[in-house]
């Protein structure tokens, strides 16, 4: 039987999320307009405006084309949404290719929305990126594991951390991004020994995604969460409710009304 946790009600801040390593899981989810950024707020500690977006609200078949232009928007609307949670903007694909370009991104970001922190994808290999935008003020969650934007590079979708080697090599990205500053990190798609020996080694929290149940937090989509997004679901994700049959029957019912002249009855009429 799950227990009934009170709403978050105080601002949350990078040092809360510090806090909570090993007191406390962490929640977060994925939110990328006001309307719903309001609905979750309170209920979580982390809102997370995710380049997911593109593939579950702008139907593209990966994340890699989204825009800074687009997450910035969306990131926008959230942060109007949002009062208690920490907002989190995850930097498109293409952002951060360099010291210049991700401090150019990220100040953008700082600038043009009310986000907390950036998040960039990538172990060791960018560990560098991350601490140059640590070192010019700007809170970075990292993002290691199956990691969305190499999809195409590693030709597909692959669940990380099956023997020994892959979880030393995913462990020293872990430390790698700790050393260089990160906040937290994003734990996607491993298998839970890994992290486990993820969460034990290093001093930040880890959010698990597809990554067991040993991380320090938990990050959903959503639109996965909430049985919205149909294209595919990923063994992980457990959905809290069938939205899309929901809105499917709502609707349904609506056109019946409308078509028997039912709706708007006296009730909804001035
Ligand atoms: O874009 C996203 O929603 C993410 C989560 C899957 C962590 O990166």
């Amino acid at each position: 039987m799950s227990i009934h946790t009170p709403k978050i009600e105080k601002k949350v801040t990078l040092s809360t999320i510090a806090q909570m390593k090993g007191v406390e899981p962490i929640t977060m989810v994925t939110a990328y307009d006001a309307l719903f950024a309001q609905l979750f707020d309170k209920e979580v500690e982390m809102i997370l405006v995710g380049d997911s977006l593109n593939m579950s609200f702008f139907g593209k078949e990966d994340t890699l084309s989204a825009t800074m232009d687009q997450m910035i928007y969306h990131t926008q609307a959230v942060c109007n949404g949002a009062s208690s949670a920490l907002v989190v903007f995850d930097m498109p694909f293409g952002s951060y290719t360099s010291v210049q370009k991700a401090i150019e991104s990220a100040t953008r970001c700082y600038q043009e929305t009310q986000a907390q922190a950036v998040k960039i994808e990538g172990g060791k290999e960018r560990a560098y990126i991350v601490e140059a935008l640590t070192q010019n003020s700007i809170a970075v969650l990292g993002h290691i594991g199956l990691m969305p934007q190499y999809v195409r590079a590693d030709g597909g979708y692959k669940v990380r951390g099956k023997d020994q080697a892959d979880i030393d090599s995913l462990v020293e990205d872990a430390i790698a991004l700790e050393k260089a500053g990160a906040f937290a990190i994003v734990v996607e798609g491993v298998k839970s020994e890994a992290s486990k020996a993820i969460t034990e080694t290093i001093r930040i929290p880890t959010i698990g995604i597809g990554a067991g149940n040993a991380t320090d937090g938990q990050v959903l989509v959503w639109s996965d969460m909430f049985g919205f997004f149909e294209a595919f679901t990923p063994k992980f994700v457990k959905q809290y409710m069938d939205g899309a049959t929901q809105i499917r029957e709502g609707m349904q019912h609506y056109r019946d009304e409308v078509k028997g002249r039912e709706f708007p009855s006296e009730a909804y009429t001035y």
